[in-house]
């Protein structure tokens, strides 16, 4: 068994041990957000089983790691491939804990992350010298009973902030932002589907993000570093730059 992440999308961006475990499985369990390009990688003698979950099919976490622990009873070679790197934001964890729990032998294999992939298809460097020394990935996705992320504290930390899963509440997301001291003007991207065929970059202020027209799924990037594109440095930066150097 082993837990595999695919990388953001194009199949170039899978790892070389993510190829040859997806080549030899015998079973493979994916979600939603894994790329057309990497499902294509999968054998045709290999049980494809999708539990991706999607708007009005939601398939219970509990449910996939009761799958996954009676896969790995039958011993088979199992690949349960998860969108980006299984362990950010892709609840690898808590399979890992039940595989564990059930006596389940298994490895964990990185995937390349929609965090800092999404963004360097956009040009954009998560950090940059003299310019953003931090960065903080955070969930934009609510969950009933969970705590919701400060983000008026968040607003105070500095540096780059990427935000996964976070459109549908990108207005409230910019509003509290602004109110713990962002500029309106700061600098804001959005990835859609990024290094894939349908990948789409906008960019934005963080005022002009709640009315910003963006699709799930995205990466939403916010800090001065949002405003780079590929190597040209918009001018307002260079001098910034210039004077940090
Ligand atoms: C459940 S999280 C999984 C993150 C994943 N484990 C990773 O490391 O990239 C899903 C979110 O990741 C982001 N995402 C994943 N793949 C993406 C892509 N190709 N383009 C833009 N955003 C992506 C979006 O914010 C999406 O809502």
């Amino acid at each position: 068994m082993a837990l595999v992440g695919a990388g953001p999308g194009d199949p170039d961006l899978l790892t070389l041990k993510a190829a040859r475990l997806l080549a030899s499985a015998e079973v493979v369990v994916h979600d939603a957000l894994v790329g057309d390009g990497v499902l294509a990688l999968i054998p045709e003698s290999a049980e494809r089983i999708d539990v991706g979950k999607r708007p009005g099919r939601p398939t219970l976490q509990e449910m996939i790691s009761a799958l996954l622990v009676e896969l790995g009873h039958q011993g088979k070679r199992v690949v349960r491939l998860k969108g980006g790197d299984p362990f950010v934001f892709g609840r690898g964890g808590e399979e890992a804990e039940a595989l564990a729990a059930a006596g389940v032998p298994f490895e964990i294999v990185p995937g390349i992350t929609s965090s800092v992939a999404a963004p360097a298809a956009a040009g954009i460097p998560v950090t940059h010298r003299g310019v953003s020394a931090a960065v903080t990935v955070v969930t934009g996705h609510r969950r009933a009973g969970e705590p919701d992320v400060d983000w008026r504290s968040l607003a105070k930390v500095g540096g780059t902030i990427v935000v996964l899963m976070g459109v549908s509440q990108r207005a409230s997301i910019a509003g509290e932002l602004m109110a713990g001291g962002l500029a309106a003007t700061t600098p804001v991207a959005t990835i859609e589907s990024a290094t894939t065929e349908a990948q789409v970059v906008g960019r934005w202020t963080l005022a002009e993000l709640a009315a910003a027209d963006v699709h799930s799924p995205a990466v939403i990037v916010i800090g001065a570093v949002a405003a780079f594109e590929f190597t040209s440095v918009p001018s307002s930066l260079s001098a910034l730059i210039a004077t940090a150097d």
